[in-house]
């Protein structure tokens, strides 16, 4: 009995290094620098779409702070199908509840007129955050960097 109780122990602990969610931030202290993180064959298609989301994200920051126009060029609707390291999390109703508020903020960010701009960014970062707050916590640090 107590052997398995270490093994689950062991495998929940396991789990819990492999889950960019919990992953100690390495976050960048420039906010120009990019996510230096090479990518490997165990990254989900949900996270290599985060990090195209943020350095997407990043661009748009300079942007709206250069009154330039605003340029997308990330799927983002990916986000409801992309296949996560734990396939759980994104299948869940508050997965898909937080999906959908992103994606209407990025929408209405396309459609936006320039003076609109610098709330309808604050409130798109914001999106990133909720979600990330209730569901994975991890990469917070290097989102606020977006603020
Ligand atoms: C609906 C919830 C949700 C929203 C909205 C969301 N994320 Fe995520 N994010 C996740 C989940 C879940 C993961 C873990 C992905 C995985 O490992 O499969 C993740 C992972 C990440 C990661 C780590 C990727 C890596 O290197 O492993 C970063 C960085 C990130 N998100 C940034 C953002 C940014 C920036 C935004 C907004 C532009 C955003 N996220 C919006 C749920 C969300």
């Amino acid at each position: 009995m107590q052997h398995i109780h270490k093994i689950i122990a062991f495998s929940l602990l396991l789990l819990a290094l492999i889950s960019s969610c919990s992953e100690e931030d390495k976050a960048p202290s420039s906010i120009e620098a990019k996510i230096e993180q090479p990518t490997n064959p165990n990254d989900s298609e949900l996270a290599l779409l985060m990090r195209a989301m943020f350095d997407e994200a990043q661009q748009i920051k300079h942007q709206v702070a250069n009154e330039r126009p605003v340029k997308f060029h990330v799927n983002h609707s990916n986000i409801l199908t992309a296949s996560a390291t734990e396939p759980e999390k994104a299948a869940s109703d508050e997965f898909k509840a937080f999906a959908n508020g992103y994606l209407e903020s990025v929408k209405n960010m396309q459609s936006a007129s320039p003076t609109q701009m610098v709330s309808l960014y604050d409130n798109m970062v914001e999106n990133c955050m909720s979600c990330h707050r209730a569901i994975c916590p991890g990469p917070l640090t290097r989102i606020k960097k977006l603020q």
